[in-house]
């Protein structure tokens, strides 16, 4: 570790931004903490009661300083409004062309998966410059994806997907930490982040063992947990044919249509009966317990592998579903 630094590195575009405006939150505290105890010290003295029986008087003034110590305040505390919101939506909205890794928080370690196949533990491998959106998963308790020096910080949520996102900016080795306490061994989970040149990623991720791509194992999956008895791409089973489904807008039973993101299909298929589409009977299964988060996102990917391509003809069957995973910014 070495030498003491009182902030982390700026390794990503949104760590200025974050920075700035924390300086100017200090900023602007330590200048009203000075002006209102300069002030308390000065009045105390100033006006201090001189002998046993100097009574006070009372002082009438007009309403200029009132607003004028209203108005400059609020005008201050609006600054810090848009500006924190501008950050925040900002750090929300992971651009389209973002590159998809999955995370599984798990106690007590983070499992990261690359579209491509490769696996790391409280490992991550990215290039520098380009942006990652990372989708999150827990297989047990809350965690959350803390990297100090990209400024991120996300809570992985049980029961649901949360992302996150950022552009590293600079090619080194940072920390990962889980900052939400989760049991015994919350402190040791613990992994680095490396920023690679992108040469150098390119070479790391031809390297890895990689047993195929998540879409490749999610469409083994598919026919392992014979999913594709009933999910036919011909239209003539007995649940949804899941081409083309992706992304898209479903009508259910009820009347209401949901978007079919990751989280419909991860719900989908741990609570089949919570959402039925219309015009089908609730005859699918739960797999709660029969698949790991891991597996759901093998699942969705291959889903997503299978539903509509922009700017492409239909799609006609789920023979490659490879290709798509990184040229196809989802669709959210
Ligand atoms: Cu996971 Cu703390």
């Amino acid at each position: 570790m070495g030498k003491f630094q009182l902030f982390p590195v700026q390794a990503s575009t949104l760590a200025p931004e974050v920075d700035h405006l924390l300086y100017f939150l200090l900023a602007v505290s330590t200048f009203f903490t000075l002006l209102i105890f300069g002030a308390i010290f000065y009045f105390a003295i100033r006006y201090r009661r001189r002998s046993e029986n100097e009574l006070p008087h009372v002082a009438h003034t007009g309403y200029t300083l009132e607003i004028v110590w209203s108005v400059i305040p609020f005008g201050l505390t609006m600054v810090m409004f848009t500006w924190g919101a501008s950050i925040f939506f900002n750090s929300r909205r992971p651009p389209n062309d973002a590159i998809q890794i999955y995370a599984v928080g798990k106690q007590w370690m983070w499992k990261l998966e690359h579209m491509e196949g490769q696996r790391e533990i409280n490992e991550l491998h990215i290039p520098v410059g380009r942006p990652v959106r990372i989708t999150m998963a827990s297989e047990d308790v809350i965690h959350s994806f803390f990297v100090p020096a990209f400024r991120t910080k996300q809570d992985v949520v049980p029961g649901t997907y949360t992302t996150t996102w950022f552009t590293p900016t600079k090619t080194g080795k940072y920390h990962l930490f889980c900052a939400e306490y989760c049991g015994t061994r919350h402190s040791g989970m613990i992994g680095w982040i490396y920023v690679m040149e992108p040469a150098d990623y390119e070479t790391w991720l031809g390297g890895g063992a990689a047993s195929g791509s998540l879409a490749d194992n999610g469409k083994k999956l598919f026919e392992q947990l014979a999913c594709n008895n009933c999910h036919r791409e011909d239209n003539t089973g007995r649940c949804p044919n899941l081409v083309g489904v992706f992304g898209q807008p479903v009508k259910l039973s009820g009347g209401n249509t949901v978007k079919a993101d990751e989280a419909y299909i991860r719900e989908s298929i741990l609570q089949p009966q919570a959402k039925i589409v219309a015009g089908y009977e609730p005859v699918m299964p739960t797999f709660q317990g029969l698949v790991t988060e891991d597996q759901i996102l093998q699942l969705v990917e291959y889903v997503k592998s299978i539903g509509p391509k922009p700017a492409a003809g239909p799609v006609s069957s789920g023979t490659t579903p490879a290709a798509g995973a990184l040229s196809t910014p989802a669709k959210r």
